[in-house]
């Protein structure tokens, strides 16, 4: 039986399997459990690691930390909020956190102003989408590395029909009762990508109005081309392109990445959900759409939209799940989905330079079960001539993880005709390899992870951090030594070190930096510094930046449905050198429904610009005052405008010092 759960039956209940119920927290724990969990004492008595193991999880330096629990000075210097739960957002004291830009706000010149009672698509094609998570910058003129004056690149990830239309009634399994195919224009429309240019004036940061810069790249309307190894190939052609080299769109875009040459990737993550119909019994890609959970049905588009109803056009899903490339320094530029870095629920795309100048884009793949992966460009980043790294991208080796019992680590080369990728296990070609990258990784014996998220890779270091945000699937008989929990509600973050500190080597090591939960709380297994105070431990890890100092910090995702930690989402920085490996602290604080996404530092470390996806939504119900699901007309927050008949606003938001200076310091 697959251990996977490729399908879902509904949007509310799939998105980054947010149905999972959390543990009770209300069991009193014993001191006993206490010191146990503080101390990861109970996996340690566990048995179920060998020596090696237990010394490849918890680390050399937490296992010091743990004897001596002697404090250096923290790199995080600000003073810690506290975790809790209300309707606006919360930052350090000392620091502004002002909004830059909302769902519906103005990007391209011409665009109405924003009236959530009389919505169009054409308007929202023009306005800010929805759902903003990853936020990526790159400072104008390109090269100069300008702190306060360039172009960000935003993901909309997703829409909420319930906070974004009025009266679109209740959600059953095949969607909203009102919903009707304007809306769902309204939905395509603020999908996508915004590009717009900011500067900072004054020292305030505002959206350069009408600037040429700016762009809305939509699921709706944007041509789109697909290059690469399956670029052509049979399985990519649809009535409207015969030749499978383009496409409108891309959908549920998450987290990406910014290469060293100003280019944008964005995500393509749970397009699944965006399907529905049923392929016939016979149909050749049954088990490739059954690994990837097609249809998924989140959305009942396919209803009015033959592309998303896989009977009338089985193909259109295995042109969803790629990385697109965007050159957001042409705004007429045409997005480009680069088939060699493979085909899954693509979350993110932190990207190095590695010392021989090849191009290494680290990426999760946000599943139960699924895995780490890496591409290496064949060819050089060139510097002299940026126009010529448009196409790095088309060749090199893609690669999954297989991380050892012995700390040590491989990374499988995802190459037709090597190994098991031969016709004989289904793989004709290396397009067969890409679409169904999954598959592949099954069968080169990749480790199956607890739901890979983000990746960020520190350009000090050269070391990686892969955000493991939860798995409560997770049988006792299925850990191992990378995913260490059973049931693990709360997730944990992997360290990984290249061999030589080389981003192209095909080995490494790694070690589990933190479990994440509460260490209080007997029977979570949270393992953290013991110098986290109440406040700096956290739950569920999703989006990571390091910045220019290689200061690590995270933000959180808890998904919908209960409280798991008891706090909102929100951003903590975390230790990962020297006695304080392993401490978090709390900086930020998203409002009640909301997730922290995009957390991104300009150049001079003195701009933090964070993303908060969804207020009012997911999981308010669990929290006291707020016991109700919201609705457009009845939200849990009315964030960030507070004004009657305003719905909540996904928005994009600034964090300065006050008085200027490095955040953190
Ligand atoms: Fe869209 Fe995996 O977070
Ligand atoms: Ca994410
Ligand atoms: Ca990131
Ligand atoms: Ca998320």
């Amino acid at each position: 039986m697959d251990q996977r759960d490729p399908q879902f039956s509904c949007k509310a209940e799939a998105f980054e399997a947010a149905e999972d119920v959390g543990r009770n927290q209300s069991q009193a724990p014993t001191f006993g459990d206490v010191v146990a969990a503080r101390f990861g004492r109970r996996n340690f008595l566990r048995g179920s690691l060998t020596a090696t193991a237990v010394a490849a999880t918890f680390g050399p330096s937490l296992l010091r930390s743990m004897d001596a629990a002697a404090q250096t000075t923290s790199r995080y210097v600000f003073e810690e909020i506290s975790h809790g739960v209300d309707e606006t957002h919360h930052v350090a004291p000392g620091y502004n956190a002002d909004i830059l830009i909302r769902w519906g706000d103005p990007v391209v010149a011409g665009s109405p102003a924003f009236d959530p009672h009389a919505q169009t698509a054409a308007a929202q094609e023009m306005q800010f989408g929805y759902n903003n998570d990853f936020v990526g910058y790159v400072g104008l003129p390109f090269g100069s590395n300008n702190p306060d004056h360039g172009l960000l690149c935003v993901n909309h990830e997703y829409t909420n029909e319930e906070v974004m239309f009025p009266g679109v009634g209740v959600q059953d399994e095949t969607g909203f009762a009102n919903m009707t195919p304007d809306l769902i224009e309204i939905e395509m429309a603020a999908h996508g990508n915004s590009i717009i240019e900011i500067e900072k004036v004054d020292g305030t940061w505002r959206v350069v109005a009408d600037s040429p810069y700016n762009r809305r790249i939509s699921l709706r309307s944007t041509p789109m081309e697909i290059s690469g190894p399956a670029a052509g190939d049979a399985r990519m052609k649809t009535a409207y392109d015969a030749a499978g080299t383009r496409v409108i769109g891309t959908v549920n875009n998450c987290a990406g990445g910014i290469t060293a040459y100003g280019s944008y990737l964005t995500c393509e993550e749970n397009f699944n959900g965006y399907f529905w119909g049923e392929l016939t019994e016979d149909h050749p890609e049954n088990a490739n759409y059954d690994r990837y959970g097609v249809p998924g049905g989140w959305y009942n588009w396919g209803e009015h939209f033959s592309r998303f109803n896989i009977n009338q056009e089985p193909n259109e899903a295995n042109r969803f799940g790629w990385i697109v490339e965007i050159d957001p320094l042409d705004p007429h530029s045409v997005p480009v989905k680069r088939t060699a870095l493979g085909r899954f629920k693509h979350e993110g795309a932190e990207s190095i330079v590695a010392d021989s100048g090849q191009l290494v884009v680290y990426m999760g793949d946000d599943e139960r079960f699924d895995y780490i992966y890496k591409f290496v460009s064949a060819g050089t980043v060139n510097t002299e001539d940026r126009a010529a790294n448009f196409g790095l991208l088309d060749e090199g080796t893609l690669y999954v993880a297989r991380f050892n019992e012995d700390g040590t680590l491989d990374w499988l080369p995802m190459v037709h005709g090597e190994g098991p990728l031969t016709a004989e296990n289904g793989f004709n070609s290396q397009a067969d390899v890409l679409i169904g990258t999954r598959l592949a990784g099954d069968a080169l014996g990749a480790t199956p992870m607890d739901r890979p998220e983000d990746l960020g890779v520190s350009a000090t270091t050269k070391k990686i951090y892969a955000m493991l945000t939860n798995n409560t699937r997770r049988t006792a008989e299925q850990v191992d030594g990378a995913n260490p929990r059973a049931d693990n509600a709360f997730g944990h973050i992997v360290e990984i070190t290249e061999t030589g500190d080389d981003n192209t080597a095909t080995t490494g090591t790694w070690e589990v930096l933190v479990q994440c939960g509460d260490p209080a709380a007997g029977d979570v297994g949270a393992v953290w510094n013991p110098a986290t105070s109440e406040n700096g431990w956290f739950a569920a890890p999703d989006n990571c930046v390091i910045d220019s100092q290689g200061r690590l910090w995270v933000s959180t995702d808890q998904g919908g449905g209960w409280a798991r930690s008891g706090t909102a989402d929100g951003i903590w920085g975390l230790e990962t050198e020297g006695d304080l490996r392993g401490t978090g602290k709390m900086f930020f604080r998203v409002p009640v429904g909301a997730e922290m996404c995009g957390p991104c530092f300009l150049p001079d470390d003195q701009t933090f610009i964070v993303a908060v996806q969804h207020p009012a939504t997911d999981g308010t119900a669990a929290y006291p005052g707020f016991e109700r699901t919201s609705t457009f007309e009845d939200p849990a927050t009315r964030w960030p405008d507070f004004q009657d008949g305003m719905p909540p606003r996904p928005s994009v938001v600034v964090i300065t010092k006050q008085g200027g200076g490095v955040i953190g310091s």
